[in-house]
């Protein structure tokens, strides 16, 4: 059975059975006949970009980390990309992972919990760390110059365990189940060339990417994302988000295309942030928080005056507040694309809090825009007093798989040119 072959059986089966529970009941035969069929939801796969950068920020995340498994070789990671690659653009597409899954003799190709589900424009988007470049794969030459570990920055409390590693899958979709799947089939899939070092999910975006997107709101309760990049304008993502082939010398061109993640746990002290009164709170970011409009006047996208002042000259935008510190205005223009999720992970059994905040991911044309903005983020936001940066990683995301060429794979350039 070809896997478009098993795909169709499995909408079909879907439709049958709606159709099946129509016949049973009145009220559900209403809703049944009522219903489309759900849309395709997919994304497409394969673009000069990779998908999950400039694709409109999905509501769910399941991210990992994965290092590479001491004895594996060169070969083995190019057999895996090649594997990876084919079992992401199934699923994505809305297919089981290639293979047999009705095999008695053997555990199915697909782990099967995805079945039956619309891909709800599920993106799954790799990159490489600086690790990656070490020396082991014969790859030293070829790292960019700016792929290194990031330096040490101001409020880093970070877990190293929780933190790096060699290759990062970010699987993003609106169906936390299907986004879950695809990291899950990855792992699976590289299990004895890498082993998984860390991973998070995320649930609720906390960045609109796109102008078609509302602005959502973060655990503080702050609409995040209004000063955002946005994917409609490319003259920003060419300037701020993809790594242009100028940027780089010709042994590490395979990147020209590519961008730089950058992750980082970020736990909110969320106890101690209820406790707040509300103009504190707006004061931290800058920003009203019913409307999201910044505390210079105006709607939500009116654009912040820093030069605003109330009565007896104190600035209407604190000189601390986080607005203030992250605009590009007031950073040589430095922009970052942010595409971020709430997280929650439970209870922290030293303390009896909860440990619960934003997983901060941003894509940049070089990670000194992270570093830049960090810099003074870190040293002196106001939100400081209500967050810990717990974990940091920073991959080389390449350029896309390229439409009309069943032979490549994810990161070929690097590994083959
Ligand atoms: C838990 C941590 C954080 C929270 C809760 C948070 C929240 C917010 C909120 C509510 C806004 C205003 C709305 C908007 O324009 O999106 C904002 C803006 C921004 N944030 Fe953060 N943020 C966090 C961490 C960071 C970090 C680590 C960076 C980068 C190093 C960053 C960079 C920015 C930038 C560039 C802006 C836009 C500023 C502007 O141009 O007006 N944020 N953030």
């Amino acid at each position: 059975v070809t896997t478009s072959a098993l795909n169709r059986r499995r909408f079909l089966g879907r439709a049958g059975l709606l159709a099946g529970v129509g016949a049973a009941g009145g009220v559900l035969a209403a809703c049944s006949t009522d219903a489309p069929a759900p849309p395709p939801q997919t994304v497409p796969f394969r673009s000069a970009y990779q998908a999950g950068i400039d694709t409109a920020a999905q509501d769910r995340l399941a991210f990992a980390a994965f290092d590479v498994a001491p004895g594996s070789t060169r070969a083995d990671l190019v057999a895996m990309l090649t594997t990876w690659t084919a079992a992401a653009e199934a699923m994505t597409q809305g297919q089981p992972v290639p293979g047999s899954s009705d095999e008695q003799q053997s555990p199915p190709a697909d782990t099967g919990e995805a079945d039956g589900l619309a891909p709800g424009n599920l993106t799954v988007t790799v990159g490489f760390g600086p690790g990656l470049f070490d020396g082991r794969f014969g790859l030293a030459a070829r790292r960019p110059t700016e792929l290194a570990e990031l330096p040490a920055l101001p409020g880093d409390f970070l877990d190293p365990t929780r933190s790096g590693g060699d290759i990062c899958v970010q699987a993003c979709s609106e169906d936390p189940q299907v986004a879950f799947h695809a990291v899950r089939n990855l792992a699976r899939l590289g299990r004895g060339t890498v082993v998984t070092r860390w991973t998070q999910l995320g649930f609720g975006r906390t960045s609109s990417t796109s102008t078609t997107q509302a602005t959502a709101r973060n655990l503080m309760g702050f609409k995040d994302g209004t000063r955002n990049l946005k994917v409609e304008d490319p003259g920003s993502m060419s300037r701020s988000v993809w790594v242009a082939p100028g940027d780089l010398p010709g042994s590490a061109s395979w990147m020209a295309g590519g961008s730089y993640l950058v992750s980082r746990r970020i736990r909110m002290i969320i106890e101690t942030w209820d406790r707040d009164v509300l103009s504190d709170q707006e004061n931290v970011f800058g920003r009203a928080k019913a409307s999201g409009g910044p505390l210079s006047g105006g709607d939500e996208f009116a654009a912040p005056d820093f030069h605003a002042t109330l009565a007896g000259g104190v600035p209407a935008i604190p000189m601390d507040a986080h607005i203030r510190l992250a605009a590009p205005e007031n950073n040589n223009g430095t922009a970052i694309l942010r595409r971020s999720y709430s997280y929650t992970d439970g209870v922290d059994s030293r303390t009896g809090m909860l440990d619960a905040g934003l997983f901060f991911i941003a894509y940049m044309r070089s990670p000194a825009q992270f570093v830049r903005l960090q810099s003074q983020l870190g040293a002196h936001d106001a939100l400081n007093e209500y967050i810990q940066h717990t974990s940091s990683a920073l991959f080389a995301c390449p350029p896309g798989v390229a439409a009309g060429n069943t032979g490549d794979y994810w990161g070929r350039a690097l590994f083959e040119a």
